[in-house]
Formats: C-alpha cells, sequence, structure tokens
C-alpha cells in the first residue's frame, strides 16, 4: 500500500460528489438536521453504511446532492477533492461533475461550474495546473517523479480537467445544454463530456444528439457502458466510438470482441463494481481478462468517498488480487497518459515524468 500510495498516479474516473469525505458530508448533514431540514439520524445512518446495492448508491446520491446544492458548499468540496488525490499522489486527475440547475439557491448549470473552478483556485496546498486550451501551446518545465513523489525541489503539482456529465434523467435539451456549457468553457479547464447517472433510467436516443454535437465540436466523450445487461445498448455505445468507457461490466462474448477489436480504453473501477454486486467478487472481474489481452485499461476510483476507497487502495487491491507488480502499475499508469483527453503539452509534460521515474520508483 505504501508503495502504491508513492507511485505517480493518472486518475480518470472521479465523480465530484462521489469524492466527497464522509466527515464533509457528516458535518453537512448535521448543519441540516439543526436546521430542521433533514432527520439527521436517519440521515447518519445512510452515510455511514458501508455496502449498498445499486439502487441504495443512487439514493445516496440525491441525499448527497440535497445537501452540497449550495455554490459555497461546491467550492469548498471542490478544492478538498483535489486536496485529497494530490495528497495520495495523483499527478493527473480528470474530475467529472453534473452541472447542476437549482432555483432555490439561484443556481445554474454555469454558475454550479463556476463554483467548481473557484474550489480549483483556492486549493494552495498544492499547484494545480488546469489542463485549459489556451495553454496549450505554451512548453512548460517538465516534472520528475522525484519532484513530485518527494517534493524536494518544488511544490507537489496536479493536473486537472474537468468533464462535465449528463446524467441519464435529463432531456435532450437540458443534455444539449450541458454540452454548450462543455464548449464554452474549454478555455477554462473542461476537456471532456460523461454520460453517467442510474443505468435503468433514460434510453442512448435521449443523450445521443448532444453526444453527436460534443463529438462534431471535438470535445472527446467517455461513457458509463454496460453496468446493467443491455446488449444493444453497450453495442449501440461502443459503434458511437467514444474515446473511452467506464466500467463494461455486464458484457457477453459479442461485446467483448467488439471492444477488443475497436481497441477502446476502459476505466476500471473494482471496489464500487464489487460494492454495487455489478461483478460478484474482485476474483471474477473482468480486469484480469482485459489486462491480460493487453487491452488500454486504467484503474479508477468512481466515488472514493461513497465507496470508501482511493485510487491506492485500488491498485494495492489489483496487486493483492492478481499479482500485478510495481512495474506494471507505473506502466500501466504511463500508458495510459495516451487516452486522457488533455491537450498535447500535458502529454508531453506526463510522459517526461514518466520516462524520469521507473527506476526511482523501483528503488523506493
Ligand atoms: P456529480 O456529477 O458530481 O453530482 O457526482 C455524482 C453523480 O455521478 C451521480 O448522481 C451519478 O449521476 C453519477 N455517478 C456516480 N457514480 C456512478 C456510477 O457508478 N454509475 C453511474 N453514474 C454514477
Ligand atoms: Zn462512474
Amino acid at each position: 500500500m505504501e508503495w502504491c500510495v508513492s507511485m505517480p498516479k493518472i486518475e480518470l474516473h472521479a465523480h465530484l460528489n462521489g469524492s466527497i469525505r464522509d466527515s464533509t458530508l457528516l458535518k453537512l448533514a448535521r448543519e441540516l438536521g439543526e436546521k430542521g431540514a433533514i432527520n439527521f439520524p436517519d440521515v447518519e445512518h445512510v452515510i455511514l453504511k458501508n455496502d449498498r446495492s445499486f439502487k441504495e448508491v443512487f439514493k445516496l446520491f440525491d441525499l448527497i446532492h440535497i445537501l452540497t446544492t449550495d455554490h459555497k458548499i461546491v467550492t469548498r468540496m471542490t478544492k478538498e477533492v483535489i486536496e485529497d488525490f494530490a495528497d495520495d499522489n495523483v499527478v493527473y486527475l480528470e474530475l467529472r461533475t453534473t452541472p447542476k440547475n437549482n432555483d432555490s439557491k439561484g443556481m445554474s448549470k454555469r454558475s454550479y461550474m463556476e463554483a467548481v473552478l473557484e474550489g480549483i483556485r483556492s486549493v494552495n496546498s498544492v499547484e494545480v495546473d488546469l489542463c485549459h486550451k489556451l495553454k496549450e501551446d505554451t512548453s512548460a518545465h517538465s516534472h520528475t517523479v522525484d519532484d513530485i513523489c518527494n517534493n524536494k525541489t518544488r511544490r507537489k503539482k496536479i493536473y486537472v480537467g474537468l468533464l462535465l456529465s449528463i446524467d441519464r434523467r435529463e432531456t435532450t435539451e437540458a443534455a444539449i445544454e450541458t454540452v454548450k456549457l462543455a464548449l464554452e468553457m474549454r478555455d477554462l479547464g473542461v476537456v471532456g463530456i460523461d454520460l453517467s447517472g442510474n443505468p435503468v433510467i433514460g434510453e442512448w436516443l435521449t443523450f445521443l444528439p448532444a453526444l453527436e454535437f460534443a463529438k462534431e465540436q471535438g470535445l472527446p466523450i467517455t461513457l458509463h457502458c454496460g453496468e446493467v445487461p443491455n446488449p444493444d445498448e453497450i453495442r449501440a455505445m461502443l459503434n458511437f466510438l467514444p474515446r473511452r468507457i467506464g466500467h463494461a461490466c455486464c458484457f457477453e462474448d459479442d461485446e467483448w470482441n467488439l471492444l477488443k477489436r475497436l481497441k477502446i480504453p476502459v476505466e476500471i473501477c473494482l471496489t464500487s463494481n464489487i460494492i454495487t454486486e455489478t461483478i460478484a467478487s474482485v476474483d471474477v472481474h473482468h480486469f484480469a481478462d482485459l489486462y491480460k489481452s493487453n487491452h488500454p485499461l486504467i484503474l479508477c476510483t468512481d466515488d472514493c468517498g461513497v465507496f470508501s476507497t482511493s485510487i491506492s487502495a485500488e491498485y494495492a487491491l489489483a496487486s493483492s488480487t492478481f499479482g500485478i507488480g510495481k512495474r506494471e502499475m507505473f506502466e500501466m499508469n504511463d500508458r495510459a497518459i495516451d487516452f486522457i483527453f488533455a491537450c498535447d503539452r500535458v502529454k508531453q509534460e506526463l510522459k517526461t515524468m514518466f520516462a524520469s521515474g521507473l527506476s526511482e520508483l523501483l528503488n523506493l
């Protein structure tokens, strides 16, 4: 575990509200309880519960959203989440979140995102490099693993790119609104689009116009795909050729063959899949087959707050279950640089950093 913490890591599948600290969530719930808006003991029980079914996870998200839909709280949560990932030696983070309207709080999708950006700007324990397009041509200095892990020569640094999520509960119009917002905010750190939300809700065709529009405009897309058995949707999603997919749990042979032929990288979330019982146990997880087939993949947390995990814990779990060694874990991160959504400048800086770091890390 100690080594997994020290390794520089790339996190590509983290939902902002799902990554909130338990302690922050409890504090917010207590405050709302004191105001009489919720019954704290009921909510405390839901927050502290450790294993949750798929249905319960989405109930918990509804509760989290009641507690967090306020500009100041969104800002604070974002700051803490980035600090937590940086503490865990994540050097490149793609953080995704669903822009929300909430008239009673004077919140629009845009003001929600501005609160997120304010949270990123307020991080001061670590240097944050927001991956925005304007910076694409500036060739900044590169960092070595030694700089980043041991913090010897300069402050720790984390690159952050934002993905705007379309929730499967949304209409076509709402999804298009999110894509337009993402396009407007490309210069501010938005690097792509995600489709997520309860997989038993909503139809692929509802989101397709928005996703096609995003693609035409050159916005990279990742899709939550195959969290429940739905072969028609899985095939339609793969044939859409997203830049990446998340999960890929309920695939049959045809879908595996298509995925492998198309070589679409997969964001693997071991603990999330086990806790939600999408996969029966970690030793039968499809990670093993994809890894053996040399399919592009990367380990991710999904919702480290909700599932009480960390990206280092995911590597430790993969290592102990599948016998993945230090060099292999490092190389998995190095190879993932090819499918991050950030610009070439960031890719190049990360490549330089990883290239200089392997021998140092193997000696740690
Ligand atoms: P937010 O987008 O920052 O509000 O993060 C929480 C949201 O992410 C949830 O309401 C879901 O829409 C989405 N989400 C988080 N985990 C999952 C998952 O495992 N499957 C599908 N959607 C998810
Ligand atoms: Zn997810």
